[in-house]
């Protein structure tokens, strides 16, 4: 059995207990099952029940706790760019943080995924895809062959990223964006929901519609 604890009560959070009752039902051997522990979060008080899970008290207990992994399920487009430094103090070593693949998810066997990340129900993920440490990949998402995902990028529900796209550290992708072929996207940017992306993507930008164009220049 896997002891798991989330970090932040939030519908990323929703997702993740989903993903686990999935591999749960699916699981043969005990060392496949996962056991959620509770959760640490910074605003609800320490002792309080959210969704029946204990919250053990704020974020900053993690590094104290050797015996558990961890998944952070804090991140919107909003509060992506605090990422980093969320994840840093937490002080959780390399080793604690959890991978998580929802069991209906379709995961090639040459892509090379990370910790901390997790993958939703009716994701896609070909051949020889790189999700480095963090990646949030929400349900119904297709990355293309190739691409590489960069730390803590977050892709919401929906998106669809072409073959060999290179996404740096960092960057939020809305729901249902589109990505074409071979594009770079800057570490820090938000790309809107529902944009069709077709050029470049400077890094720190914030682009949207179709064709996405910088939203605040
Ligand atoms: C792009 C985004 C970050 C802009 O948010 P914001 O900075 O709060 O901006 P506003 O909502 O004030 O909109 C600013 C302008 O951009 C337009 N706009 C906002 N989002 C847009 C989008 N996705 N596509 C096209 N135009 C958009 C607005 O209509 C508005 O235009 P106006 O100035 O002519 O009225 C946000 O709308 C977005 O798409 N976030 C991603 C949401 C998402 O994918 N959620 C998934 C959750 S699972």
């Amino acid at each position: 059995m896997n002891n798991l604890m989330i970090l932040g009560a939030s519908g990323n959070a929703l997702d993740i207990l989903d993903i686990i009752d999935s591999i749960n039902d699916r699981a043969v051997t005990d060392s496949e099952r996962w056991q959620v522990d509770g959760l640490l979060d910074d605003r609800l008080p320490e002792g309080s029940l959210w969704q029946g899970l204990l919250v053990r008290g704020a974020l900053s207990l993690a590094n104290a706790i050797e015996d558990r992994q961890f998944i952070m399920a804090i991140g919107s487009d909003k509060s992506y760019r605090s990422l980093p430094a969320l994840v840093n103090a937490t002080g959780i070593g390399a080793h604690q943080w959890a991978t998580l693949i929802h069991s209906g998810a379709a995961v090639s066997r040459s892509a090379k995924i990370g910790k901390g990340v997790y993958i939703q129900f009716g994701s896609s993920i070909a051949g020889l895809v790189h999700l480095e440490d963090h990646v949030k990949i929400a349900a119904n998402a297709t990355i293309g062959h190739e691409t590489r995902i960069g730390w803590g990028t977050i892709v919401a529900p929906g998106v669809i990223i072409s073959g060999g796209v290179v996404v740096h550290r960092n960057v939020y992708i809305g729901a249902g964006a589109v990505i074409r072929q071979g594009l770079e996207i800057g570490e820090g940017s938000l790309i809107g929901m529902g944009a069709v992306v077709v050029k470049d993507v400077p890094a720190h930008s914030i682009v949207a519609g179709n064709p996405a164009r910088n939203l605040y220049e």
